[in-house]
C-alpha cells in the first residue's frame, strides 16, 4: 500500500514536470517527493499519538527540503510539490488528490484557536508559486490559484483566482464538468503556439501601419493645391531665378 502510494507520487511528478526524466531522478533529486515521504512518517506518528516524534520527523523533513508540513495535515494521493522551498502547510490543512503546489505556497491559518483554521483543497487544485491561502475555507475541485495570489475566501470548483486579495478571473463552466486534469503551471491548454502568436502580432502591426499610411496619403492629397500648367511654369521660373518661391 505504502509502496503503491509512493510509486503513484513518483509517477505524478514525472507526469507533471517535463524536466523529470526517470523515477530514480525523482527519488534522488525531488525535495517535494522527499517532503511527502517524511510527512507520511510524521503523520503516522501523529495519528498514533507520538506527537513529539511526529513533530520531530516533520522538522527533519523541513531541514532537508525547505518544505514545512505539520504532521497533523492531511495530504491526498499523487500530490506534487514542485521546487518546494518555502512551502508551509498548517496543522488543520487538507490537500485533496492530484493537487500541485509550487514553491512558497502557504496553506495558513488566521486564528490562534484550537479548531479547523487552515484551508481544505479539493481534488486537482493547482496553487501557483508564493500564493497564500489563509483561513478554514474550501478551495473547490480543479481550482487554479495564480502565482502570488492571496486567497481569503471560499473558492468555487473550477475557478481561477488572482491578485491580492484574490478575485475570480475565470471559471470553467458548468462546474460539474470540471475534471482534475493537470495543466502545467496552471495556464489554459488553449494557449496558441508562441511563434504563431508573434506572427499574428506582426500582421496586426502591418495592418495598422497600412491603414495609417493610407490615411496620411489621403490627407496629403486633400491638402495639395491643384496646380495648372501655367502655375507650375511660373514656379519653376521663380525657383530657377531665386525669386519669391515662398510667396505662393
Ligand atoms: C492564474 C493563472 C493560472 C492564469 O492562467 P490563464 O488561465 O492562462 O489566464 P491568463 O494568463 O489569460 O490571465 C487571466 C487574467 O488574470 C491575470 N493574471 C494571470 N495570472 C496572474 C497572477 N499571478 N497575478 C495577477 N494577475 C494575474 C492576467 O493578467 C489576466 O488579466 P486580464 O484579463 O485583465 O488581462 C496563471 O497566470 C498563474 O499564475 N499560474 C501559476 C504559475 C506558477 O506559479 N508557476 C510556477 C512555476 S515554477
Amino acid at each position: 500500500m505504502l509502496l503503491t502510494n509512493l510509486r503513484e507520487e513518483i509517477d505524478a511528478t514525472l507526469a507533471r514536470d517535463p524536466a523529470a526524466r526517470s523515477r530514480l531522478e525523482v527519488v534522488l533529486c525531488y525535495p517535494g517527493f522527499h517532503a511527502l515521504v517524511w510527512h507520511r512518517l510524521a503523520h503516522w506518528l501523529w495519528q498514533h499519538r507520538w506527537l513529539l516524534s511526529g513533530r520531530f520527523a516533520s522538522h527533519i523533513g523541513r531541514v532537508l527540503t525547505g518544505i514545512e508540513i505539520h504532521p497533523g495535515a492531511r495530504i491526498g494521493k499523487r500530490v506534487f510539490i514542485d521546487h518546494g522551498m518555502g512551502v508551509v502547510v498548517g496543522e488543520t490543512a487538507e490537500v485533496g488528490d492530484d493537487c500541485t503546489l509550487y514553491q512558497g505556497v502557504t496553506l495558513g491559518g488566521t486564528s490562534l484557536r484550537q479548531e479547523k483554521r487552515h484551508p481544505t483543497l479539493g481534488n486537482g487544485v493547482i496553487v501557483g508559486s508564493h500564493a497564500q491561502i489563509l483561513g478554514p475555507f474550501r478551495v473547490g475541485d480543479g481550482a487554479r490559484i495564480g502565482a502570488a495570489a492571496v486567497v481569503l475566501t471560499e473558492v468555487p470548483d473550477g475557478a481561477t483566482m488572482v491578485g491580492n486579495p484574490a478575485r475570480q478571473v475565470a471559471r470553467r463552466d458548468p462546474p460539474s464538468e470540471v475534471k482534475p486534469t493537470f495543466q502545467p503551471y496552471a495556464v489554459c491548454g488553449d494557449i496558441p503556439d508562441p511563434v504563431a502568436r508573434a506572427l499574428n502580432g506582426l500582421l496586426d502591426e502591418v495592418r495598422t501601419l497600412r491603414a495609417r499610411f493610407a490615411e496620411l496619403e489621403n490627407a496629403r492629397a486633400r491638402e495639395r493645391p491643384v496646380l495648372d500648367g501655367d502655375t507650375i511654369g511660373n514656379r519653376a521660373l521663380r525657383f530657377a531665378t531665386g525669386n519669391g518661391v515662398e510667396d505662393d
